[in-house]
């Protein structure tokens, strides 16, 4: 579950984080058969893809899911009468876009019980004939045939957050063809300091009267708390106090360390107005 102080700011808050897949480990370096086995915390990341809510809240951002459907419709040509792999297809939504785009077939698979109503969905628009809808990891599953296209929406907050991407790699070097064409295949993560006046006063100022006691003995551990964890929320474009420099770039040609390599990059701010 995400710490407490992490829902509630907005509802993409309720995206969920998973620890387990170690965003530095690159599934050929980890061997491509040798899938880590399902823990705890898979658990949990799955159960909450179960919810109705997390599927709907991500459905209903248009930002996100067309610029999904813009992107299989950019790549038609690439698509039609190829094999698919939609890892991760939640609802379906996107297998059902690739169908309709001409897919030969499409293996959508998930891991999550949603997949219950993925099967549903595919076969109230008649595509059974076109798309596979499959229980399980994609770490653990077997499909009949290497694939063309591999389609998902595995990015978290941070980019990284949700630690998916080590999925679709794995998936890229089990199953996708040589020259296939993966979707996204590239992203980028910017970063800017922000500010927020009114978040600081309301949990470090906070601290300085309460009920008319001082307590401002809790200031530095307010002030730790609030910069030490993430916290996902939407603030206005006045907060942002710098134009945002790239911090890490994804091509799903490359191992995922290049992200990671990129950490220890320094990020150079320009025309920063902070505030007195
Ligand atoms: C961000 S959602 C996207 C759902 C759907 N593709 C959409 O665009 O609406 C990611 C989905 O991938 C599933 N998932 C994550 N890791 C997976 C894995 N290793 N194998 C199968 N499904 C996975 C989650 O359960 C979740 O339903």
């Amino acid at each position: 579950m995400l710490p407490s102080h992490l829902n509630g700011h907005s509802a993409l808050g309720r995206r969920r984080p998973r620890l387990s897949a170690a965003a530095g480990e690159s599934p050929a370096a980890a061997g491509v058969e040798a899938a880590a086995p399902l823990e705890e915390h898979d658990r949990i990341y799955f159960q909450a893809y179960s919810h109705l809510g997390i599927h709907e809240t991500m459905i209903k951002d248009r930002v996100r899911t067309d610029a999904y459907h813009a992107a299989i419709m950019r790549h038609q040509k690439f698509i039609e009468g190829k094999v698919v792999l939609d890892v991760g297809c939640g609802t379906g939504i996107l297998s059902v876009f690739c169908a309709r785009a001409g897919a030969k077939r499409v293996y959508a698979v998930e891991a999550c019980e949603i997949v219950v109503q993925a099967r549903e969905i595919v076969k109230a628009n008649n595509l059974t004939d076109q798309i596979v809808v499959i229980h399980g990891r994609v770490e653990d599953v077997d499909l009949e045939e290497k694939v063309d296209v591999i389609i998902s929406e595995w990015m978290g907050y941070m980019l990284l957050y949700e630690s998916m991407l080590p999925s679709v790699l794995f998936a890229r070097d089990k199953w996708l063809k040589p020259g296939g064409l993966i979707l996204p295949s590239h992203a980028t993560l910017f970063m800017a300091p922000v500010t927020n006046r009114e978040r600081y006063e309301d949990s470090v100022d906070f601290w300085r009267d309460v009920y008319g006691i001082n307590m401002s003995a809790l200031v530095p551990l307010a002030k730790k708390f609030t910069s030490e964890e993430p916290s996902i929320e939407t603030i206005g474009g006045e907060n942002v106090i710098s134009w945002p420099s790239v911090c890490a770039r994804y091509s799903s040609s490359a191992s995922i360390a290049i992200i990671l390599q990129l950490r220890n990059s320094n990020l150079s701010l320009q025309n920063t107005k902070f505030h007195q």
